[in-house]
């Protein structure tokens, strides 16, 4: 098969990059296109781009919304430590077990999927201009061929800049154009405006669902360290849980950093604490208990509060968090406690409340939280304790010590 690869930060995925999605399948150069969202970027710190998963998935809803069978995404990019450049991605897509095992995992035929495929680079005419100088370029050169599209007014010279690059890296460039439709917009102007017309549907519709760029707005005052550490456990969480919830996790570890600031807490523990807070929950629930039982003895017997604690213990032993107020707003953010500190309050309140959830009209808590942090808290506990009673689910010794302290009944 000839397979097109499409990589990028798609932060947002926007119409310029369906245009090219569209315009390389069109051109007949490829049978199917795989688009490849970078995890980390190897140019630009933490801060400057949004949570890999919150990318990955945006795009997973545009391709399955606008493309069917042609189009896929991989998540190579999860699975490559540290920094990964092009000729990395290429590398490791191109593996025949990887790739055959993806095109079985979309439904192809075990013959189309281990058959010797063809790699070709999707990308426009300044890359291939740059291309002698990318990370590895003649190796790189060597595995895939580069599909480039000519947007209407690009009077590159493609054979002749091909042929320039060939000389330099001392290996043949193989370049197949392709027109696409002029549509002139950027990411990062998108990001900026804040303005969303350029962008699908179904982008639209995950950025509304998460408040993805308006929450993110809060890492200006986060520092880099945490930032960086943000977008480490956001690809480690990744390979731990499941979309729903790990979307869950990260809006919550933004509101509850949007709600230090509004509280004067710190912004970075907050941050760290609200992301992680759920890590632990799709671990085996004996893997739960004993990790339980590091951190607090059986002071958690049910199985539902296990992965708070757990959930502490989890993170500090894959990143060497030693960090107490971190640890304590994770382990308590399901019961609260007697002695809660303003990050406790603020985990256990954005855990409740970020975007993505709507068990319930949530909108007096949420007016409620950025003002008033205790009534917020309030609010929220006594309609936990009102599913508790209706539930006919006792009531945890610490979340009744956490009510009295509120002065609540
Ligand atoms: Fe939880
Ligand atoms: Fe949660």
């Amino acid at each position: 098969m000839r397979i097109g690869l499409y990589g990028g930060a798609f932060d947002p995925i926007h119409n310029g990059h369906v245009a090219m999605i569209k315009g390389a399948l069109g051109s007949g150069a490829v049978d199917i296109v795989i688009v490849i969202p970078s995890a980390r970027n190897p140019f630009k710190p933490g801060k400057a781009l949004t949570c890999a998963p919150y990318r990955y998935y945006m795009v997973k809803d545009v391709v399955e919304d606008l493309f069917s069978e042609k189009v896929f995404v991989s998540d190579i990019e999860f699975k490559i430590e540290g920094v990964s450049y092009t000729d990395t991605v290429v590398d490791r897509i191109s593996d025949p077990e990887y790739i055959s095992a993806f095109l079985d995992e979309q439904g192809f035929s075990s013959v189309e999927a281990e058959e010797d495929h063809e790699f070709y680079w999707i990308a426009g005419s300044d890359c291939l201009e740059t291309l002698w100088s990318w990370h590895n370029a003649s190796d790189l050169v060597s595995k895939t061929g580069f599909l480039i599209a000519l947007r209407p007014g690009d009077d590159c010279d493609i054979p002749g800049v091909a042929a320039e690059t060939s000389a330099k890296l001392g290996v043949p460039v193989n370049t197949t154009v392709f027109d696409i439709d002029g549509v002139e917009v950027a990411s990062s102007d998108i990001r900026r405006s804040g303005i969303f017309d350029e962008i699908p549907g179904a982008a639209k519709a995950f950025i509304a669902e998460h408040n993805v760029y308006e929450a993110g707005k809060i890492l200006e005052y986060a520092s880099d360290e945490a930032c960086s550490r943000l977008a480490e456990v956001s690809i480690w969480m990744y390979g731990c849980l499941g979309r729903k919830r790990l979307l869950h996790t990260l809006n919550t570890g933004l509101l509850s950093a949007y709600l230090a600031k509004c509280h004067g807490a710190d912004i970075d523990k907050a941050l760290i604490a609200g992301a992680v807070h759920d890590c632990a929950k799709e671990l085996p629930i004996e893997e739960q208990r004993a990790m339980a039982y590091k951190r607090c003895k059986d002071l958690f017997v049910d199985e539902k509060l296990l992965h708070s604690p757990a959930g502490a213990v989890f993170y500090n032993e894959a990143f060497g968090e030693e960090d107490q107020e971190i640890l304590d707003a994770i382990t308590y953010h399901t019961t609260g406690r007697g002695d809660m500190t303003l990050i406790d309050k603020i985990v256990f309140l954005a855990d409740k409340i970020e975007p993505s959830r709507n068990y319930t009209d949530l909108s007096p808590i949420r007016k409620t939280a950025p003002e008033d942090l205790d009534g917020a808290v309030r609010l929220t506990l006594e309609s936990v304790v009102d599913k508790f009673l209706r539930k006919k689910r006792p009531i945890h010794p610490l979340t009744e010590d956490f009510m009295k302290s509120l002065g609540m009944k």
